[in-house]
């Protein structure tokens, strides 16, 4: 599959990274939320100086070592064979699935985060599509259909309305073969507005020991994470802080089925314990 060739009526190829970059992504479908947040504030958020430094916040050999195989063989135990990263960040879970044997398409709506995966991709000899795609018109972006999509690292949480959310779910199902599978993962938001943020206790996302990451503000509607570099410098994300029964009743209302859910990577865990939900699903 060449990114660089899918054509979309409003898309010109990013003559950097040679993606195809969707022209009109800034407020496409913003709808103010909490706090007068739109889901297109994360464009903002990740800055050149934020990919750049996001590496760092969760280093790869510390990720790869937290996740072990799990993605790998949840997706061969499914026979999944193609996997979209929707969220790809700077391509960590593309570079490793390509590695695996899968084969990968990687996109992201920051145009900053999707040169960083390209990036990676490159250095470490890979041959991976990668396109600037916000999730809302993903199927108008990225080509075909694919056995797994990921959308992981926390990254549905910078969605801040219903209607968002649900034009992003619809999205994910129709770039998702029959059967296919979504996974999805956030914060665990149940266990911090009710208890109080706590430094990661597992393997799974957890920070660099140089980054500290600590949330600045708790809201019921709005978390905003800050991230303190060793230089001296400091970068803020804000987040929708859903819950764990919501976003599975959104799935189902999406058309998903035959969910279940992981607390960090266990499939048995007590969830006040665990920093993160991840969500697993099967397109109707
Ligand atoms: C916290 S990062 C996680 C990246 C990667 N999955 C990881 O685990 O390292 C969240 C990513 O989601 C992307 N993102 C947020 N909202 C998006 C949207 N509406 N469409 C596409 N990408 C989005 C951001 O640009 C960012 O790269």
């Amino acid at each position: 599959m060449d990114a660089t060739s899918a054509g979309h009526a409003g898309t010109d190829p990013d003559p950097l990274t040679g993606t195809v970059t969707a022209s009109d992504t800034e407020g496409c479908c913003g709808t103010a939320g909490p706090g007068q947040r739109t889901s297109s504030d994360y464009q903002a958020e990740y800055t050149p100086a934020m990919a750049d430094k996001w590496d760092q916040v969760i280093s790869w050999e510390r990720r790869d070592a937290g996740e072990a195989e799990f993605f790998t063989s949840l997706l061969r135990d499914e026979g999944v064979q193609t996997v979209l990263d929707a969220a790809s960040g700077t391509g960590f879970h593309a570079c490793r699935l390509s590695c695996s044997g899968f084969t990968v398409v990687a996109s992201d709506g920051a145009p900053e985060m999707a040169r960083r995966t390209r990036q990676n991709i490159v250095s470490r000899g890979l041959d991976i599509p990668v396109y600037v795609a916000d999730w809302r018109r993903l199927s108008g972006i990225v080509p075909g259909q694919y056995d797994a999509l990921l959308c992981l690292g926390n990254a549905f949480c910078h969605l801040f309305s219903a209607e968002d959310r649900a034009q992003a779910l619809r999205e994910f199902h129709a770039v998702l073969a029959p059967g296919g599978l979504l996974i999805l993962d956030h914060r665990n938001y149940d266990a911090i507005l009710s208890a109080g943020f706590t430094q990661p206790r597992s393997g799974y996302c957890c920070a660099s020991e140089d980054v500290n990451i600590y949330p600045s503000e708790v809201h019921d509607d709005l978390v905003r994470f800050r991230y303190d570099f060793p230089d001296g410098s400091s970068h803020e994300v804000t987040q929708a802080p859903l819950l764990k029964d919501d976003v599975a009743a959104m799935l189902r209302r999406a058309g998903f089925d035959r969910m279940r859910t992981y607390g960090d990577l266990a499939s048995a865990y007590d969830p006040m314990q665990v920093d993160f939900i991840i969500h697993v699903a099967h397109r109707v």
